[in-house]
């Protein structure tokens, strides 16, 4: 049983003030995402269809005078309180999980934002950790609010997602693509983002799904080494694309590909393994697109198909699912009333996304829980997904 935002708030505040003194505060929310379709495709230049929900990350925020920024992780108790600075900041291993907001702090000073002073803050995490749920963009994002709100700034959601991702990129080192920061930013109630991550233009589409729910299915699989291996295909898909430009010169991205033109100029990519990567992207891209117009015109029972070939893609030709995640896809798809089921998110570990009807959603975790525990060695975990709106100020 999720808490609700007062209980949680409430018990914030008492935290707040034993560790840093009674003082008023203002309250922020950031919340995670679920992505349905379009996976490895964001740094393709392609398209991506997630939904922000309303796990996430809240924040108890009190202004200081100097221009020192103290934080606190309730999650993460055993790393105390870490200071820093609000000017100059590198990464430092020492600080571990406040790099995040420090490297937001890094890109707003770079971006010419510079914080006139620091703050004490109390952050609280409500997504299971390391799940694949985006815990690292909610982070940043909700600095960047923080920031924004604090010192008036002005910036719109975009700017602080883009300064957000930037943080990810240089300060953290995580070479990720805008879909997560975009997807927590940008979030909204009942709603999935349709996003070109091109050119950045998007669209919501309200999600509907009469009588069924989204599904998300933890596999529990402690954290893996899933950045090194992201950074790999991506540079693989880079590799691609630039054999694909010495035929096709106008080419920028492979989200600019039909599948007929990608088979007809696959030839020019001369590494095998390298043509399946950058086939996962193209094909995976037009699926997508596919989806989102199933999805309008009502058709869930298509969408959950595209859903299934999503995992295939990401199984066979980018090889980015693992056992885990595949026998948690596999099982789903056993269960009747599962429209759909695949990994979401970097994949190696982390959650799969389904869509279950909602008479079935007890069999689903019963059945799928059962088996998952036999073949794994340890449960997954369940949550029914609520679609929620992006960072914003709660009080
Ligand atoms: C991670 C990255 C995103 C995206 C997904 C895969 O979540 O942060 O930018 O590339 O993996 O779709």
């Amino acid at each position: 049983m999720m808490e609700n935002e007062k209980e949680i708030l409430t018990k914030m505040q008492v935290e707040f003030n034993a560790r840093f003194g009674e003082q008023k505060t203002r309250a922020y929310f950031s919340p995670g995402r679920v992505n349905l379709i379009g996976e490895h495709t964001d740094y393709n230049g392609g398209h991506v269809f997630p939904c922000a929900i309303s796990l996430g990350t809240y924040a108890l925020v009190a202004d200081r005078p100097d221009g020192k920024t103290r934080i606190y992780s309730m999650n993460l108790a055993d790393k105390g309180i870490i200071e820093f600075g609000m000017t100059g900041l590198v990464y430092d291993k020492a600080c571990d999980w406040a790099n995040y907001p420090m490297g937001v702090v890094r890109a707003f000073e770079e971006a010419g934002y510079k914080a006139g002073h620091g703050f004490d803050i109390l952050v609280y995490g409500t997504l299971p950790n390391g799940s694949g749920l985006s815990s690292s963009a909610s982070l940043e994002v909700l600095t960047a609010v923080i920031l924004n709100d604090a010192f008036g700034f002005g910036l719109d959601m975009v700017e602080m997602v883009k300064l957000s991702q930037k943080a990810e990129n240089t300060f953290v080192g995580v070479n990720c693509g805008i879909m997560d920061q975009f997807a927590v930013g940008m979030g909204r109630k009942d709603c999935a983002i349709l996003l070109d991550c091109n050119t950045l233009e998007y669209r919501y589409s309200k999600i509907a799904l009469a009588g069924a729910s989204i599904v998300i299915t933890n596999t529990n699989k402690p954290h893996s080494l899933a950045s090194s291996a992201y950074n790999v295909r991506r540079a693989q898909c880079e590799h691609a694309l630039n054999e694909l430009k010495e035929v096709k010169p106008e080419l920028n991205a492979l989200g600019e590909l039909s599948n007929e033109a990608f088979n007809q100029l696959a030839g020019a990519i001369s590494e095998p393994l390298e043509r399946q990567r950058a086939r996962h992207a193209v094909l995976e891209n037009n699926r997508t697109l596919e989806a989102v117009k199933a999805l309008e015109e009502d058709d869930v029972v298509r969408f959950g198909k595209l859903m299934n070939e999503s995992h295939y893609s990401l199984r066979d030709d980018y090889d980015v699912t693992g056992k885990e995640l595949d026998t948690l896809a596999e099982l789903a798809w056993q269960v009747e009333g599962v429209i759909g089921s695949r990994m979401t998110g970097a994949g190696f570990g982390g959650c799969t996304v389904s869509l279950v009807k909602d008479d079935a959603i007890e069999s689903f975790k019963k059945k799928v829980g059962q088996a998952y525990q036999e073949r794994i060695g340890y449960a997954p975990s369940f949550y029914v997904a609520n679609i929620a709106d992006g960072t914003h100020r709660v009080i």
